[in-house]
């Protein structure tokens, strides 16, 4: 683990304080444990075995900024790189559904402790989630961890790190 906390989600201390510390209420930490321990039962995965759930607490903007939900699982392919890992499932299909602000994201698996995004996922969930965004790691034993975007890729590289062409191609040095 790397020197990172792992809490116990059976104690109801431990959960409320972390709650408090991202802004979550204990009702939707509940949900979303659910959820994405839910969403691993509908993983694609019949190369790996290694089922990942992933759900997405987030914010509907075109409903006076109700909340909402958005699930994803993996999904393998025969030729094995073509496969796609839950957080990119649940981000994609929460984007072209409108869903663009999010509050927190859950992964599930099958094993302890928690696994954590892969690189190409944590880069992906960069692109649209907030620096300060929680990540909570849900393991098989009631365990997580919980991590912010920018502590899962520090010094990351986003949609506000690229100048505009013209402004590159402008001040280019020769
Ligand atoms: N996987 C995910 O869904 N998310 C991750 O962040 C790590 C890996 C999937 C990809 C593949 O289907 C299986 O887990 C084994 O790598």
């Amino acid at each position: 683990m790397d020197g990172i906390k792992l809490y116990d989600g059976s104690d109801p201390a431990a959960v409320a304080s972390v709650c408090e510390t991202y802004s979550i209420s204990t009702e939707e930490f509940a949900s979303l444990r659910a959820k994405t321990v839910a969403a691993k039962a509908t993983a694609y995965c019949p190369y790996s075995q290694f089922r990942v759930g992933a759900a997405l607490l987030a914010v509907d903007e075109s409903a006076a900024g109700a909340t909402t939900w958005v699930s994803g699982a993996n999904v393998e392919n025969a030729s094995y790189p073509v496969g796609t890992c839950a957080e990119r499932v649940a981000l994609g299909t929460a984007v072209v559904s409108g869903i663009k602000k999010f509050r927190a994201l859950g992964v599930a698996t099958d094993v302890s402790p928690p696994s954590s995004p892969c690189g190409m996922c944590r880069q992906f969930i960069r692109e649209f989630c907030g620096t300060s965004m929680p990540v909570f790691m849900f393991d098989r034993d009631n365990n997580f961890a919980v991590l912010t975007v920018i502590q899962l890729l520090p010094m990351s590289f986003g949609p506000d790190s690229l100048p505009s062409p013209e402004e590159l191609l402008a001040n280019r040095p020769t």
